[in-house]
């Protein structure tokens, strides 16, 4: 399983030292939660500091786009060479488009599902791209309970995923810990984000190892 732990619970009046020790803790990706105040109630980085993410981190960047106008963020971002770009489906009317515009800059496209969102919506879209990003909680916050139909929709999406495009990964965002990591896995999951969980921990190395299964 990889890890990708989200800053949004990190210290943020710490947060170069944060970025710098969650790594070292050895996880694989840092996730970085960019909300816009529009597509979800809540505000959070512009590319400064996530600029400053960039040069505190060890490990690569997933970035989590919860925004309106997809193309502008993926523009404005695209300099700060993350691994992976994810954006919403709900927000976006030419999916395929955002995706050849991604992999223009480089960078590996992933498409973020809200709860709601039926993964059958992925089916001409799946070999596009090299990632799903299955929210188990509403996007805007950390800290939230885990959805558990979020476990049905990552079922169904493996299947659709094998049949499509075998290398694509499945990524579960919101309410991660050591209590559902076991149940994520056998449904088909390869990488998880973990906010309050990881940076609520007293050991972030022993808490990432707790989801290494
Ligand atoms: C929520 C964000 C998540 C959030 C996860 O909109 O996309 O990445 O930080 O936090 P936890 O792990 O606390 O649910
Ligand atoms: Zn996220």
């Amino acid at each position: 399983m990889l890890v990708a732990p989200s800053i949004l619970s990190a210290d943020f009046g710490k947060l170069s030292l944060e970025v710098g020790s969650i790594c070292e803790a050895g996880c694989d990706y840092v996730h970085v939660d960019v909300m816009d105040g529009h597509f979800v109630p809540n505000l959070t980085m512009g590319p400064l500091v996530v600029q400053a993410v960039k040069k505190a981190a060890t490990k690569p960047l997933d970035i989590h786009l919860m925004v309106q106008n997809n193309p502008f963020f993926v523009d404005l971002f695209a300099p700060l060479e993350p691994e992976f770009l994810s954006f919403h489906i709900e927000e976006e009317k030419h999916l395929h488009r955002l995706i050849q515009q991604t992999r223009k800059h480089g960078i590996r496209p992933a498409v973020a599902l809200n709860p709601h969102t039926d993964e059958s919506l992925l089916e001409y879209i799946l070999s596009d791209i090299d990632m799903v990003l299955v929210m188990s909680v509403n996007p805007g916050f950390g800290g939230q309970k885990f959805i558990p139909s979020a476990l049905e929709k990552i079922m169904r999406l493996k299947e659709r995923i094998e049949r499509r495009n075998p290398s694509c990964l499945i990524e579960v965002d919101g309410g991660v810990s050591d209590q559902n990591i076991h149940a994520l896995k056998e449904a088909g999951v390869d990488m998880v984000v973990a906010g309050s969980y990881l940076f609520g921990s007293p050991d972030y190395r022993a808490a990432i190892a707790s989801l290494r299964v």
